[in-house]
């Protein structure tokens, strides 16, 4: 798999600087390194993530720990679920001394105080997964980036779901298309429109294709959104599922097995490869046939790694690094994983 890095313009000025600007005080970063420089064990990095009980965040999590075990830098591990412990964790995260974190933020609005607490601390910041956006809802292109090709990955995905279809060869006008949304996030709207972009293109029809909007982006949410859509549509025999990841599309699944819907009539695709994992260790297969399997792994070890190397050496990432992914299902997922180095239990 390849890691394509993406440098999107800004060459100067970028003043990382930010310390002793008023409030805050910048985390004192001791010098066991060369000259002035920090020495691998004087590094400390938080990894504040949104959802830790998403196995998507604790591959992403492990591996970050791989990246300081192996460099000799302290991995400082927050589980973040809402803005409130955003704002605290940074505050202990300084308390701490750490001079840096990588975050996947609860909520991206919260993207320009995350960054004036931050700035006012000194601390650099890379966000991995989901990006910042200002009070306008744009996409704050300043702050360094990981995360995945959310156009092409909403295709791939799209483009599997049309062609699992195609094979079971349901009649056409039977077919509804269960599209779990969450577009609030930025990332999740771009992987669904993506995903609807493909079934048309894939012969599917605009009125065949229904949203189920989530309220929150666990299983209970997609499965409470799925829900909505099944009482509002009883006469669809054939259901095909999609989501911006795993989860969405497990929960849907869920949903749609409460109601007496199994692979026979009921198939699906989702995004991350990590939840989905677990629906093809089950020895009956389940309607959630395929995943797009992202790089948990990359995330975490690379994000961490740009970030270390920023602390330690002055070397700015690239602003934006975007991942891709691959098919996955029953019966090419251990190869895969195991390819990865993922483990699977
Ligand atoms: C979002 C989703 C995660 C995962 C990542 C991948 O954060 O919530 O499940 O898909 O994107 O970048």
């Amino acid at each position: 798999m390849k890691l394509k890095s993406i440098f999107q313009g800004l060459s100067l000025g970028f003043a990382i600087v930010a310390v002793g600007c008023g409030s805050g005080s910048s985390p004192q970063v001791a010098t066991t390194g060369e000259g002035n420089k920090p020495g691998p064990s004087d590094i400390k990095i938080g990894y504040i993530v949104k959802q830790p009980e998403e196995r998507w965040f604790q591959i992403e999590t492990m591996f970050a720990k791989k990246c300081a075990a192996e460099n000799g830098f302290k991995l400082l591990e927050v589980p973040a679920q809402d803005g409130d412990k955003v704002m605290v964790a940074i505050d202990n995260l300084n308390a701490q001394g750490a001079q840096g974190f990588v975050i996947c933020t609860p909520d991206t609005h919260l993207g320009p105080a995350i960054m004036r607490k931050a700035e006012s601390y000194g601390m650099k910041v890379i966000t991995v997964d989901d990006q910042f956006v200002d009070a306008d809802n744009k996409i704050m292109v300043d702050v360094h980036h990981m995360g995945l090709s959310a156009d092409k990955i909403g295709q791939l995905s799209g483009e599997t779901l049309v062609a699992m279809a195609k094979e079971k060869n349901w009649p056409m006008d039977q077919i509804g298309v269960c599209l779990v949304t969450f577009e609030e996030l930025d990332t999740a709207k771009v992987r669904t429109d993506n995903i609807l972009k493909a079934l048309l293109a894939g012969g599917f029809k605009e009125t065949q294709i229904f949203k189920a909007p989530q309220k929150t982006t666990d299983v209970q949410g997609s499965l409470d959104a799925a829900n909505i859509l099944l009482t509002q549509k009883p006469n669809i025999k054939y259901w095909l599922v999609a989501g911006m990841n795993d989860t969405a599309v497990i929960g849907a699944v869920r949903a749609m097995e409460q109601r007496g819907f199994t692979t026979e009539n009921c198939i699906g695709c989702g995004i991350n490869g990590t939840e989905a994992v677990e629906e093809f260790k089950k020895a009956k297969a389940t309607s959630v046939t395929a995943s797009i399997l992202m790089r948990a792994d990359e995330h975490g070890f690379k994000s961490t790694e740009m970030l270390y190397h920023w602390i330690k050496d002055g070397t700015e990432p690239p602003k934006d690094t975007r991942t891709s992914g691959m098919v996955v299902n029953r019966d090419n997922f251990a190869a895969k994983f195991k390819e990865l180095g993922v483990p699977i239990d």
